[in-house]
């Protein structure tokens, strides 16, 4: 039933494609969203959402959504993932959301996170944001037994990431730069499709928790950490319950017990093709992933408008 929500969320978004207003693309994903869950018969909490009550007029943190009735839910939502890619019709865009029980997901703010992923099958904990990027790759080299010039990283073209880029270059490791959506360049670490070994660096604090529930349900490894930069950032940590602001968080500390993820495309993208609309539908296709029913699926719909 979450699929229909990134579904319309999606289409919502989708009639904003190549408009050049990212904005209104992701106001259209948000309403959207926001009504569809509205009908749903549970009682959630918005957990990772759009902001922060005073500064997001929906689905922000802590708004409760659905009809009330049934089970107490944790919900993250990122209604569009890819403001930019929308706004120029770029490959990639996508809209998000991760279910689990209450209190089953780490309450992060709106701010950066560092962040570090792997794909499955390699040693556990294999990998630490502690250490230098050269010792990273070494471990993954070491796992997979191979060498750096046949390794590649995925990361955020953001000059923040000159320095890991620099090592990357030293130690010939191939770059695969994405330019935004790092939720989709996270999960390529565990797509055997892509050639991506090993994601590094900093993005969004929501989009790390939904990328973790991702790589809860398909078996891969990550580890973030939050990036604040004022007294205002800190603050919003604490008051989201976080304690250790330095914390280094592993999967099993941002995702605990059950989790389903759904996303669906809105422009065509490696992972899913975006909405095809036509008079009185549309097709959609989602990603859909639920941990304890062993689920990891690519579904298309075709809904009706
Ligand atoms: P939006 O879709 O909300 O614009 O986010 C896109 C994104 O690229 C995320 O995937 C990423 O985590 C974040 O922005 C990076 O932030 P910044 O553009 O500030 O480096």
């Amino acid at each position: 039933m979450f699929t229909k929500v990134t579904e319309r969320a999606a289409f919502g978004a989708s009639k904003f494609r190549g408009k050049n207003n990212k904005i209104a693309a992701d106001q259209a994903a948000v309403d959207q969203m926001r009504s569809k869950l509205n009908k749903i018969n549970i009682n959630g909490r918005v957990v990772i959402g759009e902001g922060e009550m005073d500064e997001a007029p929906m689905l922000y943190i802590g708004e409760k959504i659905g009809t009330g009735f049934g089970d107490q839910l944790d919900i993250a939502v990122d209604p569009l993932e890819g403001t930019n890619f929308t706004a120029k019709n770029l490959p990639n865009a996508i809209s998000v959301l991760s279910v689990t029980q209450k209190g089953g997901l780490l309450s992060a703010p709106d701010t950066y996170m560092e962040k570090i992923a792997i794909g499955k099958g390699l040693p556990e904990n294999l990998i630490d944001l502690d250490n230098s990027v050269e010792k990273n790759i070494k471990l993954v080299c070491e796992a997979k037994n191979t060498i750096p010039e046949k390794i590649t990283a995925c990361i955020l073209k953001r000059s923040r990431h000159n320095k890991i880029i620099d090592d990357l270059n030293r130690l010939n490791v191939k770059i695969q730069y994405i330019s935004d959506g790092d939720v989709t360049g996270v999960i390529s670490v565990i797509d055997s499709k892509s050639p991506v070994d090993i994601y590094l660096g900093i993005g969004g604090g929501p989009e790390g928790v939904l990328a973790a529930c991702a790589l809860d349900c398909l078996g891969g490894q990550m580890q973030t950490r939050l990036v604040l930069n004022d007294d205002n950032e800190i603050n919003r940590a604490k008051k989201l319950g976080i304690k250790d602001l330095g914390k280094k968080y592993n999967i099993e500390d941002m995702v605990k017990g059950d989790v389903i993820f759904c996303a669906t495309g809105v422009t065509d993208g490696e992972m899913l093709n975006g909405i095809k609309e036509s008079n009185e539908s549309y097709e959609a296709n989602s990603f859909v992933l639920h941990k304890s029913q062993n689920i990891a699926k690519k579904v298309t719909n075709k809904i009706k408008k």
